[in-house]
């Protein structure tokens, strides 16, 4: 496939899916020839640049400031829009002044009893999109940097960075896990492979996905280490053994209905979230059969999955703004209404020692939110540099948590104070 049309498709999944059918895509997912755009410096660079992979809706009403419109520029440039860094000063220039508009709410801060403190490193290449952290044992970070071709490598100690460039050009590398040798596995969303690298030789080993396996997203082990993985864009789930190599894949009943995060139970079956559908599912580890959870709200887009240890899931409601909570033994589900509203966009989630923690990608800053399911009660906090939408985070050893901020080129280190 096209790298253009690569974009379109992940626009229109991304994107319009889940932003403009939420009802907040008023300013940003309409038609160009709707735009005005008045004349001046950069409106030029703009109108050729900018309009190659979306529409320039896009840009309209974000509220960024200049330092936001760097790093979105810098992001936009290294997706591979035909502008130079240089450039980036006047187009800057030109948003401000003529397209600037509100942005997002503010967030609504819970106050608590718990102690967090941030910990942020910019990385290396500009614009590379983190997308997803992997918190290794051995309590230093990895990351798939999805523009910049890379799996990063941070180590909290030291703020040391060491990037790994993959062999295969604008692979996307997307979700990641590391393996009981220290092999960090993940998926090359934009070339439909699984990616194994050897961080002490640098080499990736590439297996490749059936014919029209495209988009895989999120990979996981279950304990015998076998990798699962969903395949958001082709509607599929699949395993691969990684003694032997071999794949297998079967399609999700519903259509169309994005396979996106997972996670495993103790009983070693793995769940996931149905993007594109208000469900729930979990595989049968040696059949691949596909069992779906209806959620009790058809506008739900549950996104993200986390898992206590009693094998309840819990899931970040993006459509609707909420915090969910499925008994698979029962289909029993309860949810919470996330604390910065119905346009909160939970995102990122993950659990340790059954309390729950995740973002509200959709508020300015991002907020770190804090659940605990014996009381029910929430407790939040800004992330100081603002997060720029936290797609996923993941609970370090220590209950610390490792989290990736793709906006705005950053993995973060929340510290939470025992
Ligand atoms: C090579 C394809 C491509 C080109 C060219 C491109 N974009 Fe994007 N843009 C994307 C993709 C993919 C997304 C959604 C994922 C993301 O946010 O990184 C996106 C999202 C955005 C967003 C919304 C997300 C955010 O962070 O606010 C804005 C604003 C944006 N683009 C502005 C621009 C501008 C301005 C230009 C011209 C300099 C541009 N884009 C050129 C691919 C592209």
């Amino acid at each position: 496939m096209s790298k253009k049309l690569f974009f379109l498709l992940m626009i229109a999944a991304v994107l319009s899916f889940a932003g403009l059918m939420l009802g907040q895509g008023q300013g940003r997912g309409g038609r160009d020839d709707q735009l005005n755009l008045p004349d001046g410096p950069g409106k030029d660079i703009l109108q050729s640049a900018c309009t190659e992979c979306h529409n320039l809706q896009m840009a309209v009403g974000t509220g960024y400031n200049r330092e936001e419109w760097g790093l979105t520029l810098e992001r936009m440039i290294t997706a591979g829009a035909k502008m130079t860094p240089d450039q980036i000063p006047v187009v800057t220039d030109y948003l401000l002044k003529n397209l600037a508009g509100e942005g997002p709410k503010p967030a609504v801060i819970v106050p608590g009893s718990v102690t967090v403190s941030f910990k942020e490193w910019g990385l290396p290449t500009k614009g590379s999109r983190p997308h997803d952290p992997w918190a290794a044992p051995d309590g230093s970070i990895w990351y798939s940097g999805m523009y910049a071709n890379v799996i990063g490598h941070v180590d909290p100690k030291t703020g040391q960075i060491k990037e790994y460039h993959l062999k295969t050009p604008r692979s996307g590398p997307h979700g990641l896990v590391g393996d009981k040798e220290g092999n960090i596995w993940f998926t090359a969303n934009s070339k439909s492979y699984i990616g194994k690298l050897n961080p002490k030789t640098g080499d990736v080993t590439e297996y490749k996905l059936p014919e029209g396996a495209r988009d895989p997203h999120t990979p996981i082990f279950d304990q015998k280490g076998t990798l699962f993985f969903t395949v958001q864009g082709a509607n599929m789930i699949g395993r691969l053994d990684p003694k032997t190599g071999d794949i297998k894949i079967v399609t999700s009943p519903t259509p169309r209905s994005l396979p996106y995060g997972m996670v495993v139970s103790s009983k070693g079956v793995p769940f996931l979230v149905e993007f594109g559908a208000p469900k729930v599912a979990s595989i049968d580890p040696a059949t691949l059969a596909i069992k779906e959870y209806p959620l009790p709200h058809e506008e739900s887009r549950p996104r993200r999955i986390a898992i206590t240890s009693d094998d309840v899931i819990w899931y970040s409601d993006y459509s609707r703004g909420y915090l969910g909570r499925l008994d698979p033994k029962t289909g029993n589900v309860k949810e919470w209404p996330s604390p910065s509203g119905p346009t909160s966009l939970p995102y990122g989630i993950t659990t340790y020692n059954d309390i729950i923690w995740y973002s509200e990608s959709g508020v300015k800053p991002n907020t770190l939110v804090r659940f605990d399911p014996k009381t029910e009660k929430f407790q939040t906090w800004t992330i100081p540099s603002g997060g720029g939408v936290v797609r996923n985070m993941m609970a370090m050893k220590d209950g610390n948590l490792a989290i990736a901020e793709s906006g705005i080129n950053k993995v973060a280190l929340a510290e939470v104070k025992k």
